[in-house]
């Protein structure tokens, strides 16, 4: 069905927008174009809105069980068998920034793996995680609850580079 593999590709599109749109709004900020940045960033909005539908158009989003689910899937295919080989490719082909990139994320999957697993648990039993601080690594992307470590384990980064996640 074409619809569906073109809400697939738009919903793709997108959600890579988004994402690019934001962080050329960074570098606008840091290139000194402030209200560049403030368009970057509303267009950006506006292409998650776009994505978003697009998701929901194609049945995109399911029960919070079924899409823990899925979050368990992804990220379980994305450190076992995406990243390893990306990563050797990288090493193989000197890439340095490219190798960190994905050695960062392939750590960091698993951790989401994980994470997400133990919340499939709960929702499964019917109840909800419990409250708690939860902060991300704004280097690497670790994923950690309660409070930020001292160093960051898998990239090194030092707390201030951890922020918390409402
Ligand atoms: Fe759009
Ligand atoms: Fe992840
Ligand atoms: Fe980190």
């Amino acid at each position: 069905m074409a619809t569906h593999d073109n809400l697939k590709e738009a919903f793709a599109g997108e959600s890579q927008a988004n994402r690019k749109y934001l962080a050329f709004a960074k570098k606008a900020d840091a290139d000194g174009f402030p209200q560049v940045a403030k368009l970057f960033r509303a267009a950006a909005e506006a292409e998650t809105v776009h994505a978003h539908a697009h998701l929901r158009a194609m049945g995109g989003i399911k029960s919070t069980e079924q899409n823990l689910q899925e979050a368990v899937e992804g990220e379980s295919y994305e450190f076992k068998s995406m990243y390893p080989p990306f990563l050797q490719e990288a090493q193989q082909e000197k890439n340095k920034q490219a190798e960190i990139s994905f050695k960062f994320a392939l750590d960091v999957e698993e951790i989401h793996h994980d994470l997400y697993q133990k919340a499939l648990t709960s929702v499964k039993a019917g109840s909800d995680l419990p409250e708690k601080k939860i902060y991300i690594c704004e280097i690497c992307g670790n994923t950690v609850y309660d409070e930020a470590p001292e160093k960051c384990p898998i990239c090194n980064a030092p707390r201030a580079k951890f922020k918390e996640v409402k």
